[in-house]
């Protein structure tokens, strides 16, 4: 056990922002280790395992023999200290081990899912968010999270969405490399810091069919212009890792593409940091039918570029063959054993970083009203017929019913590994602390959301009756999203539509909280509903954050990061699409016109659009100015917007930016979000909104494949979401 002092003082100089070393200090101390390594000790490096629990004898000879870089995921502080002591103090060169963790949406103190966050458009709290997981976390030991995730996902059905920051390529890189940057603070030698991973690379969430771990194709120009773009804001952003995909590419695993990896990753984007597979993902590509065995495999994923092989040991156990016999250039391992070490250099890895505090402190004040704020304002109000919401405080009883009204796992989310359960508080405490016990009625309905059982109805229908409005929390289970779950439907699980279709009979008004990892269909439901909230999983403050939201403390400001499709055969259903050469119409003579592109069973436009929500006022949107009809492509153009509170309450706005190009090159989404901002405005109150536009905001990468703005003529809009505002329009000029 490490005494506390020795903590203090790290976390002082950690604090100060003190560097382990300057880049070219690291860079000596590097070309000085590397030549005195083994080849053995190089692919040690390599190499990752899940932490050997309670260390064992043969464990301790393998960190005494290098066997080890990392260890991912679990090991108690004093297990870690402890393997960190025998790789610093008993193995031959000292080289410390690298401790990495699912840290995906907070570590004690659970925060909103990366989806729900996502929908708060908030990159400053998103940011803070991420500050306080890498506090907590490291305070036991940890060095390294495998996150953020920033896969485009187009389809709900992959329960990975959970995971992303939406299906926008911009929001998803803003919020990204705001989550970097919490991460990893100011330094990355601070004892607080974690360093962060880039994940997955590439294209993951362009899974066929929304079933994980499928194979994407996805052409260069749609990789570029959209998968890649939140990756490389990652890069630009500092992030000190990528983690490879376990999909297929475009033919090539992703954990073996010398495309994506080297060429892109490497050569055009100069990442310094290294690269870790995912789990087992290097021996995958036999299954993939991409190497033909284990030696394969190790030559392929070391050739890409892929620098820390994930679980499996093919890189341990076939590399010195390869080197030995010729067929994989020594120069490799040393590039990828030289990045892994730059990064253990930059977190002071070698200059004895803090040790882990041995009991984690429990969660701070600071803590809890960060996840607090971030699930309020994660909160998506997509319906309020009549001004249901917000509640009166006086109203005289309330029911409380469904199976996530107070679910602690479950509103967590996925990828929890040390949320703490008992700190959880559920919508059920909070509205029962708001109200009194006296004034709710509670009953679940459902033992959980997959239930298909009507036992618990009669109870639900009771407390409905007697009540003045009813809050029916449905949704899905934690299990239901994230990795290795998809779903083929995209509905209500279990019983809960005929659920809410009984008790919609029985209550005035009902209102719907919706809790779930995925955009959901819900039509049936939202129509028998006054109001319906959505609040994906939203952590351990999402009880209060519900609440308050309800009885009208705070104005729901969530905005939608992602489509919501009206049924599942829509999907995949995203904003910034083409136009296809006969686009369908809504209105006007298109509408009737059959040839266009559409469904003859249901609308071509999503139940709900991205960028979409509701506030308890209503923002009005006018008087567009586009500051001059012309921009050249040196030049700067402004576009402004007057936003207006026309209702009765004050309330954030998400006052969003988009733009198109009519023509180019390469065709060109309908929409593109360019720019966002957050306002608040009181009852009467106006704001002019204004942004400035460069010619460097339009590039994309062209029929060239060259990433370059292209003169043309222009649609923008400021507008409340990506299906509607005021348009203006502009040429784009040489
Ligand atoms: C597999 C997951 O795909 C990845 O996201 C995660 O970081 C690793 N396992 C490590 O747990």
């Amino acid at each position: 056990m490490i005494p506390r002092l020795a903590c203090a003082g790290a976390l002082l100089a950690g604090a100060l922002g003190l560097q382990a070393a300057t880049p070219a200090e690291i860079e000596r101390k590097i070309d000085a280790l590397v030549v005195r390594m083994t080849l053995e000790e190089k692919l040690g490096q390599m190499s990752q395992t899940t932490f050997p629990g309670s260390l064992t004898d043969q464990a301790r000879d393998q960190i005494r023999q290098g066997r080890w870089g990392s260890f991912l995921n679990a090991g108690t502080p004093q297990e870690k200290a402890e393997a960190q002591r025998i790789a610093v103090k008993e193995s031959r060169l000292g080289i410390p081990l690298i401790f990495g963790q699912d840290v995906i949406h907070g570590y004690q103190t659970v925060f909103p899912i990366p989806l729900g966050q996502s929908a708060s458009w908030d990159p400053d709290l998103v940011r803070r968010a991420a500050r306080i997981a890498a506090r907590e976390a490291s305070a036991v030991g940890i060095h390294w999270t495998f996150a953020p995730m920033m896969d485009i996902a187009r389809d709900p059905r992959w329960g990975r969405i959970a995971e992303s920051l939406g299906e926008d390529p911009y929001l998803a890189g803003v919020l990204a490399a705001a989550m970097v940057r919490g991460f990893q603070g100011e330094s990355l030698a601070a004892a607080d810091s974690l360093a962060a991973c880039a994940k997955h690379y590439v294209g993951y969430g362009a899974t066929e069919g929304g079933r994980d771990y499928n194979t994407t194709w996805i052409p260069e120009v749609l990789l570029r212009n959209v998968y890649l773009r939140p990756f490389r804001a990652a890069r630009d952003a500092g992030v000190a890792s990528f983690m490879t995909a376990f999909n297929d590419l475009n033919g090539v695993p992703a954990s073996g593409n010398q495309f994506t990896v080297r060429q892109v990753l490497r050569d055009e984007w100069k990442f310094d940091g290294f690269v870790v597979s995912d789990y087992t993902a290097i021996e995958e590509l036999i299954a993939h039918g991409y190497a033909a065995d284990q030696t394969d495999a190790a030559l392929k994923g070391i050739r890409a570029g892929v620098d820390m092989e994930m679980v499996s040991t093919d890189y341990y156990d076939r590399g010195k063959a390869l080197v030995e016999s010729g067929r994989l250039d020594a120069k490799l391992i040393d590039q990828s054993v030289r990045s892994i070490l730059r990064i253990k250099y930059r977190l002071g890895l070698f200059d004895g970083r803090a040790q882990p505090v041995p009991t984690p402190a429990a969660a701070s004040a600071d803590a809890l009203e960060t996840a607090r704020k971030l699930a309020a304002e994660s909160l998506v109000l997509l319906k309020n017929q009549d001004g249901a919401l917000p509640l009166a405080k006086s109203i005289g009883k309330v029911a409380v019913i469904g199976p996530l009204a107070d679910s602690p796992v479950d509103q967590m989310g996925t990828w929890v590994l040390a949320g703490d359960v008992k700190a959880v508080r559920t919508p059920l405490n909070e509205i029962r602390r708001m109200l009194g016990e006296a004034r709710v009625a509670w009953a679940p309905g459902l033992k959980n959301s997959r239930d298909t059982s009507h036992e618990g109805f009669a109870a639900a229908l009771d407390a409905a009756r007697g009540a003045d409005a009813v809050l029916l929390f449905l949704g899905e289970e934690a299990s239901l999203s994230g990795e290795a779950s998809a779903r083929a439907f995209l509905n209500l699980p279990g019983a809960q539509e005929e659920l809410a279709a009984e008790v919609a009979q029985a209550a005035r008004p009902m209102i719907t909280v919706i809790l779930a990892g995925r955009p959901l269909t819900f039509h049936e439901v939202a129509e028998k509903s006054k109001a319906v909230l959505y609040a994906w999983h939203p952590g351990s403050m999402g009880g209060p954050a519900i609440a308050e939201a309800l009885f009208g403390d705070a104005s729901p400001s969530g905005r939608l990061s992602t489509t919501f499709p009206r049924t599942l055969g829509q999907v995949p259903i995203y904003y910034d699409h083409m136009n296809t050469g006969r686009p369908a119409a809504e209105s006007g003579t298109e509408a009737a016109n059959k040839y266009t592109s559409k469904y003859l069973d249901v609308s071509f436009t999503p139940e709900y659009p991205f960028g979409y929500g509701l506030a308890y006022t209503r923002f009005e949107y006018s008087n567009l100015k586009v500051s001059a009809p012309r921009m050249s492509m040196g030049g700067k153009l402004m576009v402004s917007a007057e936003i207006a509170n026309a209702g009765s309450r004050e309330s954030d706005e998400i006052v969003q930016f988009y733009t198109r190009q009519l023509a180019a090159s390469v065709t060109r989404p309908v929409r593109e979000l360019r720019a966002f901002r957050r306002v608040h405005l009181k009852p009467g109150e106006r704001q002019t909104v204004e942004f400035t536009l460069s010619a460097s905001d339009l590039a994309f990468y062209n029929a060239r494949g060259q990433l370059a703005a292209e003169p043309g003529k222009f649609d923008v809009w400021i507008a409340p979401d990506s299906a509607s505002g005021p348009m203006g329009t502009f040429d784009l000029v040489r």
